[in-house]
Parts: C-alpha cells; sequence; structure tokens
C-alpha cells in the first residue's frame, strides 16, 4: 500500500478534498494508495480533528518548541517516516522547509499555492493578483523544490478576477478549484511514482 502523509496548518479543506476522494473512487483498492495520516505544526488545526473523526491517524508538533527550524524539521521528518510514506502532501502548511528536508522527499513532496505559478509566489496571492488588475487568478499544485513556490508544476486551476472581487471573496473561488486540482494531481503523481 502508498501511504500518503499530508501536513496542515489550518482547515484543512484540502486535505479533506484529497481523502475524500481517495474514498469515493477507491484509491486503495485501484490504485494502492491511502491516505495514511494527517500530520500539522498546530496542534488545534481544525483539520486535525475532522481527519480524527475520519479514523486517520493524526499527530502534531509544535515548531515553536525547537530552537531552529533545522531542528523542527528533522523532528517533523521522524514523525513523517513512522508512516513509511510513498507522498508527502502539503495542503495548507504554512512553514518553509529546510534544504535538507526538501532533499529528503525529493520526487515525492508536493505542494498547493493559490496563484498561477510562477506568478505570485510568497503570501496574499489573491490580492495581488487583485491589485495587478489580472483578469485570471488559480492554484497550481507543484512538486516542492528548495526555492520555495518553484518546482515543477503538475496542475492548474484558473477562475475569473470578477469586478468588484475582494482577496476573500476571490480566495473561496479559487479554494473551490483547489478542491478539483489536488486530489487529481496526487493520483497523477502517485501513478508516476509507480
Ligand atoms: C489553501 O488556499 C492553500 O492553497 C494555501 O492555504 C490554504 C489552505 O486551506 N496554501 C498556501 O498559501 C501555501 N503557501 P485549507 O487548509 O482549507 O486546505
Amino acid at each position: 500500500m502508498k501511504n500518503i502523509v499530508i501536513l496542515i496548518s489550518g482547515g484543512g479543506s484540502n486535505m479533506a478534498a484529497i481523502v475524500n476522494a481517495s474514498r469515493q473512487q477507491d484509491w486503495a483498492g485501484r490504485h494502492g494508495a491511502r491516505v495514511a495520516a494527517v500530520l500539522s505544526n498546530k496542534a488545534d488545526a481544525g483539520g486535525l480533528a475532522w481527519a480524527r473523526s475520519q479514523g486517520i491517524a493524526t499527530d502534531s508538533l509544535d515548531h515553536r518548541a525547537f530552537a531552529s527550524r533545522e531542528a523542527f524539521d528533522t523532528a517533523l521528518a521522524e514523525r513523517i517516516d513512522a508512516h513509511a510514506p510513498a507522498l508527502v502532501v502539503l495542503a495548507g502548511f504554512m512553514r518553509i522547509l529546510t534544504p535538507a528536508f526538501v532533499a529528503r522527499y525529493a520526487g515525492r513532496l508536493v505542494n498547493i499555492h493559490p496563484s498561477l505559478l510562477p506568478a505570485f509566489p510568497g503570501l496574499h496571492t489573491h490580492q495581488r493578483a487583485i491589485d495587478a488588475g489580472c483578469e485570471v487568478a488559480g492554484a497550481t499544485v507543484h512538486e516542492v523544490t528548495a526555492e520555495l513556490d518553484c518546482g515543477p508544476i503538475l496542475a492548474q486551476g484558473v477562475v475569473p478576477v470578477l469586478p468588484g472581487d475582494t482577496a476573500p471573496v476571490l480566495a473561496a473561488r479559487v479554494l473551490a478549484q483547489e478542491h478539483a486540482i489536488y486530489p487529481r494531481a496526487v493520483l497523477k503523481l502517485l501513478h508516476r511514482l509507480g
């Protein structure tokens, strides 16, 4: 069985979309894959409670308890590796990862970013798209490499930017696209990993 470990920091709606797709589409039976665990850097991340309610293993590790980014990433990797993951999925995991962490999971670490990369890496993507006068916005699933919000693109979803959009309104429109593209991209990568 190919284990998927998902990392979250918040509500975890992308994580839930992947879990739901994995069940509705019988990933275990058809693709030999399952979401084995959901981990967070925040013990109170809303998505952890939902994952637990679904019978999925959860774990949390507070980054503030560590003296350095490296120490946190090393401890996080130990927790991840306990689930022998074929794939590590970042779903709203709001921590910058060290090069060593990225290298450890090279080729099997993916992220979703709420913009049409390479436009708008970093934060406040929706407001920046509105301020720039973009006619379209969206989200990108990409392999994680050492450079922030770079890496080969696996999937993109596009939405219009409409007159009068505020950042939260646009974010909600983009998020609906994220829920559609992320499960598809995860499956695509699982197939590629063989
Ligand atoms: C999503 O919009 C995701 O693209 C974004 O955080 C949100 C998490 O929502 N990720 C980033 O900004 C990463 N830099 P969710 O917890 O409901 O999935």
